[in-house]
């Protein structure tokens, strides 16, 4: 059990706190005293302390276009208790401050809030998360990370890399814009959701040195270094989600094919932005395959977001330039073609 918190909030009249918090809210009375009474508030100790002139209105904060008081406490229900609760809260017609409302329908992240004030004007928000393990994550985007990680360990434990729709025996385009990108074979390189690619080997054979491998599936990672032998410990493995990447050094270039195109929430592709502009020296070249207009519209079961040169343009912004989009039809071991777009941009801060 977690350690219980206790919070002692004014109120300008003991007997209506009683009435909200007891009757209404179905709190158990503690100790109590002339001037304050204990509250069992959903497991937390409440102290309504008595005051003789009623606590000021705090400032509020926009936060969805409402406003939000800034000074706030409140549970985070389960889900049915949340709506058991509204349902209370409706039927003794509660004044709501912000009315009962889903953020992210139907998203990673479906988070359901209201606000009330008790009589003495302190707010209190009530929130439940369809999925409760997404109660500390930061952004969105990292609202799934624990999803996405676990997707993609299955998807590399389940299949082996021959059967994977995105299987290349030769990854020719990406070989050959990484040859027009004139990098030298011992600048550093990234390949971004590399997987179980083969274009490390094609690097390596080609003489370049500085290879870095990144990929948030660690099996993904272990199928390639294990393939790779005694030739796996002159490359960098790095286990990351690529929109929490740090990166550790400046690259030349970066590589992603088929990985950038899974971000479909705005905030993962700012992420992802970041990573890369922090990630890139200056002039560096930046080399992204998607899927096409017309190409497949999910891939691995996921949804994508299908890219042309200004989509992506507007998706990484200005401080990449396009040199050139090339066009390519993968056709998968299952025999499927599917429509690629490769972008090769260049780093210009
Ligand atoms: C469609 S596969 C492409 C693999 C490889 N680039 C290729 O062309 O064969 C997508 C790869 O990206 C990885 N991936 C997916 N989302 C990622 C993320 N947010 N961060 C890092 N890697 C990710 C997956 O584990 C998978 O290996």
């Amino acid at each position: 059990m977690h350690p219980p918190f206790h919070l002692a909030i004014p109120v300008s009249d003991l007997q209506a706190a009683r009435a909200f918090y007891a009757g209404l809210l179905g709190c158990a009375i503690g100790r109590e005293a002339r001037r304050w009474i204990d509250f069992d508030f959903f497991g937390h100790q409440l102290t309504t302390h008595l005051v003789d002139t009623a606590p000021a209105p705090g400032p509020t904060n926009e936060v969805d276009g409402r406003a939000v008081p800034v000074r706030h406490f409140g549970a985070i229900l389960a889900w049915e208790d949340w709506h058991d609760l509204v349902e209370r809260l409706r039927i003794a017609q509660v004044d709501f401050l912000i009315e009962p409302h889903l953020r992210f329908a139907g998203e990673a992240g479906e988070q359901a809030t209201c606000f009330i004030q008790d009589p003495a004007g302190n707010g209190l928000e009530f929130k439940s998360f369809k999925d409760a393990r997404q109660l500390f994550a930061r952004c969105r985007g990292e609202l799934m990370h624990t999803d996405r990680k676990a997707h993609w360990e299955q998807v590399y434990r389940d299949k082996l890399p021959l059967d994977l729709s995105w299987y290349q025996a030769a990854p020719t385009l990406s070989r050959a814009l990484i040859e027009a990108s004139g990098i030298a074979a011992d600048a550093a390189l990234i390949d971004v959701g590399g997987g179980a690619s083969t274009l490390v080997e094609h690097l390596l054979d080609a003489g370049y040195s500085n290879i870095s491998i990144l990929d948030i599936s660690a099996q993904a990672l272990a199928h390639t270094r294990q393939r790779l032998g005694e030739r796996a410990a002159g490359v960098q493995w790095i286990e990351s989600d690529i929109t929490s990447f740090a990166p550790p050094v400046r690259y030349r270039l970066w590589h992603d094919r088929a990985v950038f195109h899974f971000l479909t929430e705005a905030e993962d592709r700012r992420c992802y932005r970041e990573a890369l502009e922090g990630a890139m020296a200056p002039e560096g070249q930046v080399i992204i395959g998607t899927f096409a207009p017309g190409g497949p519209e999910r891939c691995s079961g996921l949804p994508i977001v299908q890219y042309d040169a200004a989509r992506l343009q507007e998706a990484l912004g200005d401080k990449f330039a396009l040199l050139e989009t090339r066009s390519e039809t993968h056709r998968t071991p299952a025999g499927k073609d599917q429509l690629f777009n490769f972008f090769r941009l260049v780093h210009r801060p």
